[in-house]
This record gives structure tokens, C-alpha cells and sequence, in this order.
């Protein structure tokens, strides 16, 4: 966790007027939120058990929140603001492989944006199927396994989807998963990297919830909100490509967007939600963003990048 952020936190902690409520600093810093950790280029490290106790990432959230927007510190990740008339008359000079100037307009005024038809469907369609072969090969572990075995103090009901993490760079990718990660690392990374101040280094996980049983994961933020470019432990940028075809309304599985008031104008105070259809692409700012995915009845996948 960079500086400025462990100043924002215990900022947030010495203006709180019941010191009662405040929460407990977390020793180990590193782990939190403790799913960011992955690298494949990594030795796994043995962690010491310590007795900490863990504040709430949510309630750590609420306290970052209430000193700023976090959708403005996100912005200031940006490299120029980008919903002024004078900065949208510079659209064409932005030289976007992939994206309109629209999605990083509202990516930088709402903290979220989709955008369907990026990748042919037939590869998408084909990514679905490969992605079914790894789960009934048992290439998918349960997530809420995981971050147990990672981070004992977590919650692990929050979560019911199988994950399995992929190297773009790897020999062993299927061929079409393999174009969708060539997408992601190729020009959808170029477009954000020429807009937000990015270090590179990328997580892609493919998730599978399972038809069974509703599965879901509950209201969360995929980071930290940051504005230091320098830190490389919070996740900056969100991208999601759905492998669903056919989704109609009744196979839920929905991403909720959750609405923010602010009352300027800049952000959205309503909910919404993004049906997982096959092709379809949602980004968002990590550190901003709050979202869900609603009760599944079908075999649901999402491949998703984190870029920081
Ligand atoms: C996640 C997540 C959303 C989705 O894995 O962190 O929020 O729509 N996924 O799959
Ligand atoms: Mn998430």
C-alpha cells in the first residue's frame, strides 16, 4: 500500500469523532484486500500468523469515501481531464486502437462504461467452449476457497464463484481464450495505458459460476482508491469480457453497477445492472466502483483483466 493512501486511512481514523468506532490500522498492510496478491512470477511466501484485528474492508472503504469521492482521486490517475468540451474536441488525437472517445469519457465521469462488439463472436463463442473444457477438466477452484487459505480474516460467503488464473504469456492457453487475452494485453491495455497512468503489470482470471444454485458475489470494490502513480499494489483498472451467448433475463447473473450521489452532475446516483452477454465488455475503475454479481441460474463466465 503506497504512503498516500496509508495517510488517507489514518486521516480518516483521527477525524472520526467516536473513537469507538474507529478501526483498527491493519498491521500487515500487504494484506489488504489480500486477493490482489497474485503473481505468477512469484515464489509463494510464507506468511507469518499474526493476531491482528482485521477491520472490515467495507467499513475502511466507508471512512476513504467520506474524505473524498473516491471517483476524483481515481481521475487524477488520468492523464488530462477528458469530460471538457476543449478535451473532447482532442478525441482524434488520442490514436485509440479499440475504444471510442465516449467510453473513456464516461470511464473518467462515472468510473464505468461498456462497450459491446470488440471481438468477433465466433472467437468469444469458441472461448466459451474451451473454458467449459478447463472447468469439467477441473481447472477452477473455488475463489472462497482460496482467499481462506490466503487470508484467514476474510469473508468467505461472499463469494460462490470458481476461478483459475491465465498467463497471456503462457504456451498452454486454449486458442481462443488466447485471442481474448491477446485483446485484453494488446489494445484494450493500449488505449487505457495512453488515458490512465498505468504500471503494466496485469492479473487475468476466467471465473465460472455454476449453474446450481444462484451463485453469486456480494456488493465489494475491487481496490483501494489511489491517485499515487507510483503505487503498484491497488488495482487501477477493471475490464470484463462475458462468454454467455444466448443470456436472456431469466439466467440473472447480472453485474450491479451500485450509484453514487454526489450531487454535481459528475456521478450517477441510481443503480444499474449489465446483463452478461457473450461479447459484451464492462470497465471500471477499481478503486471506485462499488458492484455485485446477482444470483446466477446458468453456467456464467467472465474473463477479466486487472490493470494496475
Ligand atoms: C470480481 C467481480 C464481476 C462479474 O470477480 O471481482 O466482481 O461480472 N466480477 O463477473
Ligand atoms: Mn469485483
Amino acid at each position: 500500500m503506497s504512503d498516500a493512501l496509508e495517510s488517507r486511512i489514518l486521516r480518516a481514523a483521527a477525524t472520526t469523532a467516536d473513537p469507538n468506532e474507529l478501526p483498527e490500522f491493519p498491521e500487515n498492510k500487504s494484506d489488504l484486500p489480500s486477493d490482489f496478491e497474485y503473481d505468477p512470477n512469484e515464489e509463494e511466501e510464507v506468511e507469518e500468523v499474526e493476531e491482528v484485528e482485521e477491520i472490515d474492508e467495507n467499513e475502511l472503504l466507508k471512512y476513504l469515501d467520506e474524505q473524498e469521492n473516491p471517483l476524483y482521486i481515481a481521475q487524477r490517475l488520468f492523464y488530462k481531464e477528458v469530460n471538457t468540451t476543449a478535451s473532447q474536441a482532442t478525441c482524434p488525437t488520442w490514436k485509440l486502437e479499440c475504444l471510442g472517445c465516449k467510453a473513456i469519457e464516461d470511464l473518467y465521469g462515472h468510473g464505468w462504461t461498456t462497450v459491446d462488439g470488440l471481438i468477433d463472436l465466433s472467437v468469444l463463442k469458441g472461448a466459451r467452449e474451451e473454458a467449459q473444457e478447463m472447468a469439467k477438466e477441473g481447472a477452477f477452484t473455488r475463489a472462497s476457497d482460496l482467499a481462506h487459505s490466503e487470508d484467514p480474516f476474510r469473508d468467505h460467503t461472499a463469494r460462490d464463484d470458481w476461478i483459475t488464473w491465465l498467463d497471456p504469456n503462457g504456451s498452454k492457453n486454449s486458442p481462443n481464450l488466447q485471442k481474448v487475452l491477446d485483446f485484453f494485453n494488446g489494445p484494450l491495455h493500449h488505449d487505457l495505458s495512453r488515458m490512465i497512468r498505468l504500471r503494466g503489470k496485469t492479473e487475468y482470471q476466467l471465473a465460472e459460476y455454476k449453474p446450481e444454485n444462484g451463485a453469486r458475489y456480494e456488493r465489494h470494490r475491487d481496490a483501494f482508491p489511489t491517485d499515487d502513480p507510483e503505487d503498484t499494489q491497488q488495482r487501477r483498472v477493471t475490464a470484463i469480457m462475458y462468454l454467455n451467448p444466448g443470456w436472456t433475463q431469466r439466467d440473472g447473473g447480472e453485474l450491479k453497477i451500485f450509484g453514487r450521489s454526489e450531487g454535481n452532475g459528475m456521478t450517477d446516483a441510481a443503480d444499474r445492472t449489465v446483463a452478461p452477454m457473450l461479447g459484451r465488455l464492462v470497465i471500471f475503475l477499481s478503486g471506485v466502483v462499488d458492484h455485485a454479481v446477482l444470483p446466477s441460474n446458468m453456467e456464467r463466465f467472465a474473463l477479466t483483466a486487472w490493470m494496475r
